[in-house]
């Protein structure tokens, strides 16, 4: 008799999600939003700086969830803050496109996801000088001039850009200011949130979103819960 094999923790959370993600959409791409907090909500060391805070297993989860989307976007205080590749590394699977907010093109030409030799990033900006345009350019990343709207970019317009490159789904992955406009404009499908027990204090998340549904699983040290994100 072959043997049934239990579903993980991690397993449970990869297939509501992949649920998701396999709904019938509109136009535009599937979005969720997940950061790593600690119980108290608090999502980076104070002054922005990095820190650790899910542990190897909900880390090795980021990754597969990663691998799900087609795209993942942050904001830029965080690629100035904690200077991420935003690649799947972890697992094996599907790297992701790199996407970043940032209006005003203070984008690092150091940045590692410009050292990427896979996908350069997607840069979404309003103004800038074209002699910065030209040197990022010059090293690969793609820029998109897009409207603003409070409080920065035209959220609406990124993901209608997004989907005529060929985007479906999305992981909004941080900071705090991105996931807190990503949420409030009723864009986003589905949250993934990994909550530590590490205490620190410092920069204060979104803050989870009403949720029409919940599963919470445990993840090593950290739970993880899942929810669909209720329509605003
Ligand atoms: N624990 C986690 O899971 C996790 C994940 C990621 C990041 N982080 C931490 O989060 C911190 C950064 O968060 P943050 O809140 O300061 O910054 P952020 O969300 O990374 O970036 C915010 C910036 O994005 C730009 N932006 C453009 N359009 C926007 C829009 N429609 N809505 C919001 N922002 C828009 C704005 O800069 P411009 O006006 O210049 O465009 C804005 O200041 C870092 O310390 C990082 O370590 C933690």
């Amino acid at each position: 008799m072959p043997q049934e094999i239990e579903a993980s923790g991690a397993d449970r959370i990869v297939a509501l999600v992949l649920s998701v993600l396999r709904e019938e959409t509109g136009a535009r791409p599937r979005v969720t939003v997940t950061w790593a907090q600690t119980a108290t909500g608090v999502i980076a060391a104070a002054g922005g700086a990095r820190a650790t805070i899910s542990g190897p297993e909900s880390m090795k989860l980021t990754h597969r969830l990663r691998a799900l989307h087609d795209a993942i976007l942050v904001g830029i205080q965080t690629v100035l803050a904690d200077d991420p590749q935003l690649s799947v590394r972890l697992v094996e699977g599907s790297q992701p496109q790199p996407v970043v907010l940032d209006s005003r093109l203070r984008f690092p030409r150091t940045a590692r996801l410009l050292a990427r030799a896979d996908r350069k990033p997607w840069i979404f900006y309003r103004a800038a000088d074209p002699s910065d345009e030209q040197e990022l350019e010059k090293r690969g990343a793609r820029l998109f001039r897009t409207r603003a709207s409070a409080p920065g970019l035209d959220l609406a317009e990124v993901l209608r850009v997004l989907a005529a490159q060929g985007i479906r789904s999305l992981m909004v992955e941080g900071g705090a200011k991105v996931l807190r406009a990503f949420i409030a404009q009723g864009l986003a499908c589905q949250a993934v949130v990994t909550v530590s027990q590490s205490r620190m204090e410092g920069v204060p998340g979104p803050g989870i979103p009403a949720l029409l549904s919940s599963v919470q699983e445990s993840l090593g040290p950290d739970a993880v819960l899942w929810g669909r994100v209720a329509a605003i």
